[in-house]
């Protein structure tokens, strides 16, 4: 999972670097492990900075300053498919042909046959595990196609057309073609999102804001803003002028749900859907099934785990009619903090993040509500704090469904195997947890709590393969195992840097490809 943005400002002698800068704000929590934002002018060059941190530490103000040009892109990195080497942080770049810097929120699940056909076929070279380099060369190559000096709108539509027929898997991209434009799309299915908004300015111009999540479009006044559709593209030109097109039709609307069970920030509306509200339908929904156990009855309390499981946790407790209690404390500030060899042992990271108060635990039977359980030691040592500040019985509510497979489309869960459900039982779950019972969402309550029935709109099924094990695009063997050779080359590269001094030691920003003065 990813985030990204994307900016036109109609006045050319502006810059959209700054802006982009709040923007990716926005998106932080999309993305902690690497950012970056590359810009461009009507004369095309390319002024890029991206690498290795957190939006403030990487984008610092003099940094942004060498940003010139009224058109931008900006994406933050949550480590996926592909290492975390500070080689990897996006937007990347070709320069042939055209020119063309592209960033991208997904996963592809093909990309053994991309790697391939690149290699074979069209002798692009990719130099790094990232699918999104590989997603961007089969753009480039199919912009090569055209085989012209300077292409059109059509030439870029038939280009993602090519692309569209190649590429299988979840992605949400913005791009800058140097010298011509800004350009979005979204993957077939819609499973990761997209929005595109407008800005009208005072003297009749409009600026345009491509971005994964409303938030964004809300707070720079993009107030007029709609999801872009699966496979659907758009070209904004250098002049200002904006173009939709359905470059392959539909194959399904089925955003991941997982958007709204745990990623996208409350205040957002993804395809027509709020999150906030999904959330608060959560807590009804799991209130409604808690109802008719005989747990019920015991409940004294129903304690959130913060952040946010919070609005879940507030609505089902008001539907049990039981009080709601903040027995979690967030340290807001550690943040990522480097640990030292010898601290991890004392503190688990659940500790240093989340600290209990006994007042609200001791003699009480508590009802835990969470978003999801996936390894089931986060939870566990929540159930452990819960139990050590005095509560007598733990129930653990999750308001997702029991996670039992891979999630393939960029949520960096774990391996099937690493998973708590993972051929368990919820009582062999609770057990594993430490919990007096677990509660799990239904699935089919889930997905009631975010399908939306409108007139313009109707969205009844989600890309849910976490808990089914069937995924929208469909799946090869041979990636599941790639995904899971993948991780353990992270986990060792995590474990091998972890145990040498400079461990956190960050990727410099690779503040470059032209970035001299003020030529745009
Ligand atoms: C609109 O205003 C900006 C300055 O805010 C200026 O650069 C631009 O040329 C103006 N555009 C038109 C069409 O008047
Ligand atoms: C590409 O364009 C050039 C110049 O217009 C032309 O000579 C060449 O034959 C074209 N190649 C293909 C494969 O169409
Ligand atoms: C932008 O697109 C519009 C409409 O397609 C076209 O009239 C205009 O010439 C284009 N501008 C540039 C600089 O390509």
């Amino acid at each position: 999972m990813c985030g990204i943005l994307g900016l036109c400002l109609a006045d050319q002698t502006a810059n959209a670097a700054p802006e982009l800068f709040e923007g990716s704000l926005f998106l932080q929590h999309r993305g902690q492990d690497a950012c970056g934002i590359t810009t461009s002018g009507p004369k095309g060059r390319f002024y890029q900075c991206k690498g290795n941190g957190m939006v403030r530490e990487v984008l610092t103000k003099e940094r942004l300053s060498n940003l010139v040009g009224n058109l931008g892109i900006a994406h933050l990195r949550y480590p996926t498919a592909g290492s975390s080497a500070g080689s990897e942080a996006q937007p990347f770049y070709v320069n042939s042909p055209y020119g063309i810097s592209m960033g991208h929120n997904g996963n592809l699940v093909n990309t053994k046959q991309l790697r391939k056909y690149l290699d074979e076929d069209v002798h692009r070279h990719i130099n790094t595990d990232s699918d999104s380099e590989l997603l961007l060369n089969i753009f480039a190559s199919e912009l090569q196609k055209s085989n012209k000096s300077r292409v059109n709108n059509d030439d870029i539509f038939e280009a993602l057309k090519g692309l569209y027929n190649i590429c299988r898997g979840a992605y949400a991209c913005v791009g800058l073609l140097a010298g011509y434009g800004l350009f979005a799309f979204r993957d077939p299915n819609g499973i990761r999102p997209l929005l595109i908004g407008e800005r009208h300015n005072q003297n009749g111009t409009t600026d345009y804001m491509v971005a994964s999540e409303s938030v964004v479009l809300k707070a720079h006044n993009f107030n007029k803003f709609r999801d872009v559709l699966p496979g659907e593209g758009v070209i904004i030109n250098k002049s200002g002028t904006v173009e939709f097109k359905q470059v392959v039709p539909l194959k399904s609307y089925t955003p991941d749900i997982f958007e709204y069970v745990y990623f996208a920030r409350p205040d957002s509306v993804l395809d027509g859907i709020s999150v906030y509200r999904t959330r608060l339908a959560m807590g009804a929904k799991l209130a409604e099934n808690i109802k008719n156990l005989d747990i019920v009855d015991q409940i004294d309390v129903v304690i959130p785990v913060p952040d946010t499981s919070r609005n879940t946790a507030l609505e089902c407790a008001v539907e049990l009619n039981k009080p709601f209690r903040e027995g979690f404390v967030k340290n807001t500030y550690v943040g990522r903090t480097f640990i030292m060899p010898d601290q991890k042992k004392r503190v688990s990271s659940v500790r240093r993040k989340l600290n209990a108060m006994e007042s609200e635990f001791a003699n009480r039977n508590v009802l835990i509500v969470d978003d999801s359980i996936v390894r089931g030691t986060t939870s566990k040592e929540i159930v452990n704090m819960a139990r050590e500040a005095g509560a007598k019985k733990v129930f653990f509510a999750s308001a997702a469904p029991a996670i039992r497979y891979n999630h393939i489309y960029g949520i960096d869960l774990a391996d099937t195997k690493a998973l708590v459900a993972y051929e368990r039982t919820e009582e062999e779950v609770a057990k594993v947890l430490g919990a007096d019972q677990v509660i799990y969402q239904k699935l089919e309550d889930l997905i009631d709590c975010v399908k939306i029935e409108e007139k313009d709109r109707t969205i009844t099924h989600f890309e849910v393969g976490v808990f089914t094990g069937n995924y929208i695009t469909g799946v090869e063997d041979s990636y599941l195992q790639e995904l899971e050779e993948v991780r353990a080359q992270n986990q060792k590269l995590s474990i091998q840097s972890a145990a040498t001094s400079d461990a956190n030691a960050k990727a410099e920003a690779d503040i470059g490809i032209y970035n001299m003065g003020d030529y745009k």
